[in-house]
């Protein structure tokens, strides 16, 4: 049983993956910890644990974090999604279908965390989001998504094994299964 809150702990709920998990957590219980030993979601790595490698990034309201460096209990009430919750059913989300046909892993330690984030740097890059590396950071359309863009934006996330040639060719292809579903989107709704 669950003991309960105290001054140091606290009864929280996270929404993880669509689904709603109580728990009474330590105040100084990270998100990480929270989701790999309290919750058995352990496609979520810990690499450093110092917010060096990019191993723990989940999503948080779509937004890349490194868990390792989140408190659980500044998560609740946030929609989170980790690696297990990328797929929609049987179907392998795009980025994930890309990093397996593409080859971007060896080991495949690093593999969840360059996912989630590349999720999001996708996102970020379509709705314009400028990075270090763009060129003309006041133009309005986002600049397009070279190596360069994809290696900066993708950068908080290393690879031990060396992966990284693989790894922008499936960010790239990545990129571009959303632009061809918002633009199938965008003209189902025109129709
Ligand atoms: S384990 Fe979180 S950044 Fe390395
Ligand atoms: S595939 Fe082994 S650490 Fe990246």
């Amino acid at each position: 049983m669950a003991p309960a809150p105290s001054s140091t702990t606290s009864a929280i709920t996270l929404n993880i993956n669509g689904e709603k998990h109580h728990l009474s957590v330590d105040h100084r219980t990270t998100l990480l910890d929270a989701l790999r030993e309290r919750l058995d979601l352990t496609g979520t790595k810990k690499g450093c644990d110092q917010g060096q490698c990019g191993a723990c990034t989940v999503l948080v309201d779509r937004r890349r974090v490194v868990s390792c460096l989140n408190l659980a209990v500044a998560a609740e009430g946030r929609e989170i999604t980790t690696i297990e919750g990328v797929a929609d059913g049987d179907e392998l989300h795009p980025v994930q279908q890309a990093f397996l046909d593409l080859d971007g892993y060896q080991c495949g330690y690093c593999t969840p965390g360059q996912i989630c984030s590349a999720i999001a740097v996708i996102e970020e890059h379509a709705a314009g989001w400028p990075s270090a590396a763009t060129d003309d950071v006041a133009a309005q359309a986002p600049p397009p998504l070279t190596p360069e863009e994809i290696r900066e934006r993708m950068s908080g996330n290393l690879c031990r094994c060396g992966a990284y040639v693989s790894i922008v060719q499936a960010v790239s292809r990545g990129a571009q299964a959303h632009e061809e579903a918002r633009t199938a989107a965008a003209e189902e709704a025109a129709a």
